[in-house]
């Protein structure tokens, strides 16, 4: 046996924080760094608090997490000694005092598709701000009811007990995906059945699944220019072919898809509010895709992300709703109506895909955490999911007019606002050479996550704009905020 290494001990330098925690801390750091060879004695509880002048019952909690972790072991009659091996992947995960920064590498196991999708992430506008007025993609975080979510979870958690581990499945919770099919088919008017619904980790996780399920390198994918770079990513790091399809008000314009790009593979929709710009999907439009699909054997992709923000009408309903031949694969989400990080999404898939998503779902992280599912199922089952989107719908209806107001008084002559009736951001089109780049820079000035439009082009931005989120804080702050950048631009 190794002798006790005593001067590195005292050097063991404690700093802020829990003691019985520095303790575990500095002596794993030393094992991990090879400073304490493996095999070494290390001194007793009582002599190592004597030597470091602290309590004896830190030092013991503290090697009671670093025995339990594989790190030390204790012989009887013999002492204390770090393992003769230790967990390989605290070594390999590089588990040093010291890290050292590193670039990620651009070759390697990093391809040239994912290399392009990073590149693609760098335009986003780095806040440091944790909630920036006007930030787009957010919605009323502030109106989530804790309460009732915090209750339920106490409950499920609570009956849940015995159950732990019989509920995992790679489609998705049962009582979930009923719920989801019930509140769906009656809302957004698509047609499903619990089976043939998958719960995913957000909308993002079902359109990777839908590329990694649907597409091979070099098929082509139509994608709204300006469209979504979320997909845009996705489907790039696939090695699909993206093509940048026309927008107008009535959203995707399919006859410029189909003119210019007829053999795609898939088509990426967001029929009841194209993202950036906000329009709907016309009902012409609508049946010329279905149509277009179906004699291509072609796929679409309907992003239905923010469909229940809708403040004047009723929803429009989905696209799914019409297709009669199987061509669409639906998504939706929680994220808008709870909070971005909430990840929980669904897919609504043709009979003949499920397997194949299933499989990919599998395979790509094995299923979506059981607790947060048996929640939101009761959360939608006893109503409260209904209640709160009707209390969003208001608040966000209340938020867009005091923004669309305060623009119009104190920005005219730089922006006019785009007529809309949905969403969570306004589109704004600025004047006399005003540049949406600009803006952002002064408006990240003052801490606001105003973007510029031109993030959203696949090329070359083809008008100067910007979007304002408005729904992620009262109107009085984003009134005020709106006459704060007026004064800077
Ligand atoms: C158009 C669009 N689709 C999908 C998403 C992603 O949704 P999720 O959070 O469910 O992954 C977003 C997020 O902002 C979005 O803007």
């Amino acid at each position: 046996m190794k002798k006790i290494n005593a001067p590195l001990f005292q050097e063991l330098l404690l700093e802020k924080g829990v003691i019985k925690e520095q303790v575990y801390h500095a002596l794993r750091n030393a094992i991990v760094e090879e400073r304490l060879p493996l095999g070494s004695k290390i001194p007793s509880t009582r002599a190592l608090a004597e030597m470091m002048s602290i309590s004896r019952n830190s030092v013991i909690a503290g090697y009671d997490r670093l025995a339990d972790e594989g790190y030390i072991v204790t012989l009887k009659g013999a002492g204390t000694f770090v393992a003769q091996s230790i967990p390989d992947s605290n070594i390999s995960n590089g588990f040093s005092k010291k890290p050292q920064k590193k670039d990620i590498p651009t070759d390697g196991p990093l391809n040239a598709d994912i290399a392009r999708v990073r590149n693609l992430w760098s335009e986003e506008p780095e806040g440091d701000e944790r909630n920036p007025l006007f930030c787009v993609g957010v919605g009323c975080t502030d109106l989530v009811p804790h309460g009732i979510w915090g209750r339920l979870l106490g409950q499920v958690w609570k009956e849940s007990r015995y159950e732990l581990g019989l509920h995992t499945s790679s489609q998705g919770f049962l009582p979930l995906r009923r719920a989801i099919s019930h509140y769906i088919q009656s809302t957004r008017g698509v047609n499903c059945v619990e089976d043939n619904i998958i719960i995913v980790n957000g909308i993002q996780q079902a359109m990777s699944i839908t590329a990694r399920a649907l597409l091979s390198k070099g098929d082509e994918v139509w994608l709204d220019d300006p469209g979504y770079k979320g997909a845009r990513g996705v489907f790039m790091s696939t090695g699909a072919l993206v093509r940048p399809v026309r927008v107008d008000e009535e959203g995707m314009d399919v006859s410029d898809g189909i003119r210019r790009f007829p053999l795609a593979k898939l088509a990426y929709v967001v029929p009841s509010d194209q993202y950036p710009l906000g329009g709907t999907l016309s009902l012409s439009r609508r049946r010329e895709l279905l149509d277009w699909a179906d004699t291509h054997q072609a796929w679409i992709f309907e992003d239905d992300y923010n469909s229940e923000f809708r403040y004047a009408d009723r929803s429009v309903q989905a696209l799914q709703g019409l297709d009669t031949q199987q061509r669409v694969i639906y998504a939706g989400t929680f994220s808008k109506m709870m909070y971005p990080e909430f990840r929980i999404g669904f897919l609504v898939v043709p009979p003949g895909l499920k397997e194949q998503f299933v499989v990919t779902k599998y395979l790509a992280d094995l299923s979506t955490g059981y607790l947060e599912q048996a929640v939101l199922a009761r959360f939608i089952e006893e109503g409260h999911y209904a209640r709160h989107v009707r209390r969003v719908r208001k608040a966000c209806y209340e938020r867009r007019t005091a923004v669309v107001k305060a623009i119009q008084r104190h920005l005219s002559g730089k922006m006019t606002v785009q007529q809309s009736d949905s969403g969570v951001h306004i589109v704004c089109w600025l004047h006399n050479g005003l540049t949406g780049h600009e803006v952002e820079v002064k408006a990240r000035q003052l801490g606001m996550g105003i973007q510029s439009l031109s993030h959203y082009y696949h090329g070359e931005t083809s008008r100067e704009g910007i979007l304002i989120g408005f729904a992620n804080h009262p109107p009085q702050a984003m009134v005020e905020g709106i006459r704060r950048l007026a004064e800077v631009i």
